[in-house]
């Protein structure tokens, strides 16, 4: 059931007819952290920013990496003061940082915020400009990049965001209290060093926040807009990274959720289970690659605002000082509400996109199909301690107005989505997120 004639090529023209595949440079496996210095060295660093945020500093992980970098007779300078979830203004420290210390590389080891301070810190000491110059309209110019960056290598320590894998550095925009990105190809990093190894010490709230991003990168990927139905750009370069579902990411995507539906659950529940945490990495990276060339949807584009909005949620398992709603929590509390609005829109890939994360499709109709995927998602939701919608981490029906607003700045992900959305629907579907059991 895997939509064999999803993808039909209109022969008007107008309408695209290719797909573009970028590949990421990968290297994966327990250990592969000691191999930083040698590989920044064949990627002809000397100067190296060593990005990473204070708490991961005192791991062992962390100390292989720089020990490694050292080994290999590099200059390292390591920048400690990420972030988590970063801001313009926690970018903008970085990108000084970077400016003022000449680095010639950069090697980030983190989660997604480590990772996407660094690709900015890259661009912007590499190719200054205003801020805003290149953050992604209409919030900004969305200027492309003028040319290549600093190599970077990107060493993911949590399983989620597949930021070693894409060109697109999320942050938080502080006077518009909104969740925005900068989105280049060039962003991308050189090469992503995975090490399934530095998650076994996570706590299980990030585990499981981190899983059901991925869960949601390749879901929503899977169920993404058709590659075909997108106008057909002027030039290949004018092709959007974000070119929808197409044959290729569909592949990543269901493997991510076969083993998403296997090792879930087993890598929140019990740290000791390397087997499912390793796993769970391996997905991480699968989902990345596919969302990384067909593009997230309208779970993500709701996110964005209830992560920016946050009023007091404290998550355990994540610093203290400030109230946030880590970033896969914040989407997939609204994933059960979109994906009974988006099914109609190609049913066969809800159901199969089921079936994979575990759900017994044998006797469901294309009518089900919003309904048995919703399902199956508040079930994983309940088995991992999620919260319950977007209750759950402290909104009420007041704040649905305000958080349509700015789910509706996202439209580079909202055009992603199957079935079109306007703000009414926006609400509408935050409505239907508020509480799932
Ligand atoms: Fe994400």
């Amino acid at each position: 059931m895997s939509c064999c004639h999803y993808y039909s090529i209109a022969d008007d023209g107008k309408t695209e007819s290719v797909f573009s595949v970028d590949v990421a440079a990968i290297s994966f496996g327990p250990g592969v952290l000691r191999e930083a210095g040698e590989q920044a060295k064949a990627l002809g660093m000397k100067r190296v920013a060593l990005f990473t945020e204070p708490a991961l500093r005192k791991l062992a992980f962390f100390a292989d990496a720089e020990k490694s970098l050292r080994d290999a007779g590099l200059d390292v300078v390591v920048y400690d003061e990420v972030r988590v979830e970063p801001t313009d203004a926690s970018f903008k420290q970085a990108a000084r940082f970077a400016t003022e210390g000449r680095f010639d590389g950069y090697v980030s080891v983190g989660g997604g915020s480590v990772i996407d301070t660094a690709k900015a810190a890259n661009l912007y000491s590499t190719h200054p400009a205003d801020f805003l110059a290149y953050v992604n309209a209409p919030i900004g110019e969305a200027r492309p990049v003028p040319g290549p960056l600093k190599p970077h290598i990107a060493c993911p320590t949590t399983c989620g965001t597949g930021a070693e894998c894409t060109g697109i550095a999320v942050f938080d925009l502080l006077e518009k209290q909104v969740k925005t990105g900068i989105a280049s190809k060039r962003l991308k990093p050189s090469l992503a060093l995975i090490d399934p190894s530095a998650t076994y010490s996570l706590p299980r709230n990030v585990v499981a926040a981190s899983g059901f991003d991925v869960l949601a990168h390749a879901l929503e990927s899977y169920t993404a807009r058709p590659y075909t139905m997108r106008t057909k750009p002027g030039s290949p370069a004018a092709r959007p990274m974000s070119q929808g579902a197409n044959p290729w990411s569909d592949i990543g995507c269901e493997a991510a959720l076969k083993l998403l539906g296997k090792y879930l659950q087993r890598a929140v529940n019990d740290a000791s289970d390397h087997e499912a945490r390793d796993n769970m990495m391996y997905a991480a990276t699968l989902a990345g690659i596919a969302f990384g060339n067909a593009g997230v949807h309208i779970p993500h584009g709701m996110s964005y605002s209830v992560a920016g909005l946050v009023k007091d949620f404290r998550p355990e398992g994540y610093p203290q000082d400030e109230p946030m709603v880590p970033h896969g929590m914040s989407v997939i509390v609204n994933a059960p509400s979109v994906f009974r609005y988006t099914a109609c829109a190609c049913p066969e890939r809800h159901l199969h996109g089921a079936a994979c994360l575990g759900a017994d499709t044998r006797d469901a109709s294309n009518d089900d199909a919003g309904e048995v995927v919703a399902g199956q998602l508040i079930k994983l939701m309940k088995a991992t301690g999620i919260p319950n919608g977007i209750g759950g981490v402290g909104y009420s029906e007041a704040d649905v107005g305000a958080l349509a607003a700015g789910a509706f700045a996202q439209q580079r992900l909202l055009v992603n989505s199957p079935r079109e959305v306007g703000t009414k629907e926006i609400e509408g579907l935050y409505l239907g997120a508020m509480k799932y059991w």
